[in-house]
């Protein structure tokens, strides 16, 4: 036969199989929705039944277009309903900002959702990383979240000391002359000395050395790679990007330095040295608390990025944020600032941060209207139903069939006006004596998974704030572009963080 005709016969069988595949699942859905007892969900419209390329099509333009949020909302509206379904590259996803769906998919529906077939069984994250804490489901998630948690029930309180002089560092790049300052580049390299300090037990030191000794090129290739992966998804065979393979390689023999180090020094504390920085304090970063238990170099490496991953960029952004609101809310300043000055020259202890009820709001009502995580992402691994948000009048349970992807709309949820009032686009710190909202406000989830850095986060950024506060008076807005968030982990300015600080 004509080898094109081959070609032709070929083409055909794949597409007439891909149809058939489609509507057997389809009809399987079906079926077993009404075993279930759920109406049907709202569908996007899509014209692509097989692989939804107009949909996909539409959110792709969206990010590219920093309309992402706009998007968001937009198509949570335009289906009336707070539940809903579409069909993304042949993947049923099932989107909710309902937090009764929210709080079952974290806590007692939580054994039907996993991360990993997202995140690992494809492939998407092994060639840099393994099943981690982050990526793992089941008893090898529990085994890495039990070794990781000592540090992190610690880190929060611990580690004031280490953190004022980042801060300090911090606050010498601030001008004390009135004059514009970009405080996301600054918040940048502020969170990744802090965070390579207390995640390697060194920090690279970037707000001094813009360029030292960290992998910067390669860390931006790694990390924008893992994000087009993971979206990829049944398409990863798509991605063969070499210089990607090869960034990973670097990145990993740049880790492989500080275990190396790690394992060293434990050797060394067998012969009764004890490890300590530079100050001589006793070392107490993550991979010293990990390395003792984890004697595989390997397994430590998928450790210790498995915690890293997760953490880039999440607290500069949150820092930038609350630093772009409070520049456009001079009363929240002012009030902020006499919290600070009461609270005087006493020590600055983590209780102390906590006593300060007016600087808790303001860190809980950045998290609100900036989510810096949109959403909670789970693979349904068995049919199962959750509460809410099918039928007419949205509160029928719905099905969520085997292989679904369930998102759980953080930003969508916060700004409900129907769960915070209409002034919920206001950055109103006050709504906090009041509010007592659970699951309609979960910056960080919730069960057993909640990032278990949240104490640490908000103690930073407390921390940051209140030193802020001590020296300067008053924050202004030095840049007329209005918000627009451009996605990275989450919604981050797209025009920066352009402020001056006035000196007190
Ligand atoms: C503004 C800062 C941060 C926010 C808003 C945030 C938010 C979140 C959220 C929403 C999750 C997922 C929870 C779930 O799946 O239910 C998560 C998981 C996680 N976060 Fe964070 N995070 C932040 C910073 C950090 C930092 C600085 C670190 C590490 C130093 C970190 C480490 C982790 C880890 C390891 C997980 C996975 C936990 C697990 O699956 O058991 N996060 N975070
Ligand atoms: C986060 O990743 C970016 C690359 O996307 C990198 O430039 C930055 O240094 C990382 N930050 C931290 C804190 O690891
Ligand atoms: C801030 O939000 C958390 C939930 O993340 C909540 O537990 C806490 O009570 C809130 N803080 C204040 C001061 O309202």
């Amino acid at each position: 036969m004509h080898s094109g005709s081959i070609l032709i016969i070929f083409t055909l069988s794949a597409i007439l199989y891909w149809i058939a595949a489609a509507t057997l699942n389809y009809v399987r859905y079906e079926k077993t929705r009404a075993e279930f007892g759920c109406p049907p969900l709202k569908a996007y419209p899509g014209w692509d039944k097989i692989l939804g390329l107009d949909y996909v099509y539409a959110m792709l333009k969206a990010l590219k277009e920093d309309r992402f949020l706009q998007f968001q909302t937009d198509t949570y509206s335009a289906r009336g309903s707070k539940v809903w379904r579409a069909n993304f590259l042949g993947n049923r996803m099932v989107y909710s900002s309902e937090p009764e769906n929210m709080k079952a998919l974290s806590t007692s529906q939580k054994d039907a959702f996993a991360v990993e077939p997202i995140r690992v069984a494809n492939g998407a994250i092994t060639p840099f990383t393994g099943r981690g804490v982050s990526s793992s489901d089941g008893e090898k998630w529990q085994h890495s979240r039990d070794l990781v948690k000592p540090y992190f029930e610690r880190a929060g309180f611990a580690n004031l000391n280490r953190l004022r002089e980042h801060v300090d560092r911090l606050m010498s790049q601030i001008p004390s002359d009135s004059s514009t300052v970009d405080m996301q580049p600054l918040f940048q390299r502020w969170f990744l000395d802090t965070s390579t300090d207390f995640l390697f037990g060194e920090t690279v030191n970037s707000l001094d050395h813009p360029e030292r000794g960290w992998p910067q090129k390669d860390m931006v290739k790694v990390m924008a790679g893992l994000r087009l992966r993971l979206q990829l998804s049944s398409f990863l065979f798509l991605h063969r990007d070499k210089e990607w393979f090869a960034a990973c390689k670097r990145i990993q023999g740049f880790l492989s330095h500080y275990i190396e180090q790690a394992y060293r020094q434990l050797e060394e504390e067998k012969k009764g040295i004890p490890a300590t920085y530079k100050n001589g304090e006793p070392r107490d970063d993550f991979l010293w608390t990990v390395a003792r238990h984890v004697p595989d170099p390997i397994e430590l490496r998928t450790q210790l990025t498995g915690v890293w991953i997760p953490s880039n960029e999440t607290t500069s952004i949150l820092m930038s944020n609350t630093i772009y609101a409070l520049a456009r809310n001079p009363r929240v300043v002012q009030k902020l600032r006499e919290a600070v000055l009461e609270y005087g020259d006493k020590p600055l202890t983590f209780e102390g941060l906590r006593s300060i009820n007016y600087l808790r709001w303001t860190v809980n009502e950045s998290h609100r209207l900036y989510p810096v995580s949109l959403q909670t992402v789970r693979a349904c691994i068995k049919d199962t139903t959750l509460p809410t948000g099918g039928g007419e009048d949205g509160k029928a349970p719905i099905f969520c069939a085997k292989g679904d992807i369930v998102h759980c709309n953080r930003y969508l949820m916060h700004r409900d006006p129907e769960l915070w009032g209409s002034d919920t686009e206001q950055f109103l710190p006050e709504r906090w004596e009041k509010a007592r909202p659970m699951w309609s406000f979960v910056p960080f989830g919730g069960g057993p998974r909640i990032c278990p850095a949240h104490v640490m986060v908000d103690t930073e950024c407390s921390y940051a704030i209140f030193r802020l506060l001590q020296r300067f008076k008053a924050i202004e807005p030095r840049d007329d572009e209005p918000y627009a968030a451009v996605m990275r982990v989450g919604p981050s300015s797209k025009y920066g963080c352009k402020v001056a600080f006035i000196p007190a």
